[in-house]
């Protein structure tokens, strides 16, 4: 065999081994959501089905190509469920107008739900400043709320887990606008 021939076989047989190389996990094609979800039961609670289900429950989630739209469908979602939260707390507020549930059913989650418009206008441009919203708009008014109902006697049950399902949200929309970050 001339080394000619014998490199040109070289040259073949790494392309060959090249092109099968393992693929690193990371490539393996998980849909976008699921990354979000995988990431969310490893750094903040590990009930990865929830998370999944949650998200799935808008059809347009689990087809997000690109960060950007899973980022706005997820707080797309976040506002219906809080314009949800709000509209149960209104409700309460004709039998129970007590001023915890009347400063949360309307300075609160008008806040909240302002936060996370606010949030959404800019996930395009400037994906940092709407994680800065989350984080200090949003927190602020849900800590007000909660704070509002820790120092009312009643227990209030069903407006605490109303406020606690901001936290699933506000983590889910952090972790997927971080992917849309430069690192
Ligand atoms: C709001 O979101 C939480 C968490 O995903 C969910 O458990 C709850 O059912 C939602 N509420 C409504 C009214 O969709």
């Amino acid at each position: 065999m001339n080394p000619w021939t014998f490199l040109s076989i070289l040259f073949t047989l790494s392309f060959i081994f090249i092109s099968h190389a393992p693929l690193p996990a990371s490539t393996i094609n998980f849909k976008l959501y699921q990354v979000v979800c995988i990431q969310y039961s490893v750094r903040v609670s590990p009930n990865i089905k929830g998370c999944l289900a949650a998200l799935q429950s808008d059809p347009r989630i689990p087809s997000a190509e690109t960060y950007v739209a899973l980022s706005i469908f997820i707080i797309d979602q976040a506002i219906k469920n809080s314009t949800l939260s709000q509209n149960f707390l209104k409700n309460l507020m004709k039998t129970d107008p007590s001023p915890a549930i009347k400063q949360c059913a309307n300075e609160d989650y008008d806040g909240i739900i302002k936060a996370l418009k606010n949030a959404l206008a800019i996930v395009i441009h400037n994906p940092q400043t709407a994680i800065n919203y989350l984080r200090r708009d949003l927190a602020y008014a849900q800590g007000k709320c909660s704070g509002a109902l820790k120092d009312d006697p009643k227990p209030y049950f069903e407006v605490n887990v109303l406020i606690h399902n901001l936290y699933f949200y506000k983590d889910v929309a952090e972790l997927s606008l971080n992917h849309l970050l430069d690192k």
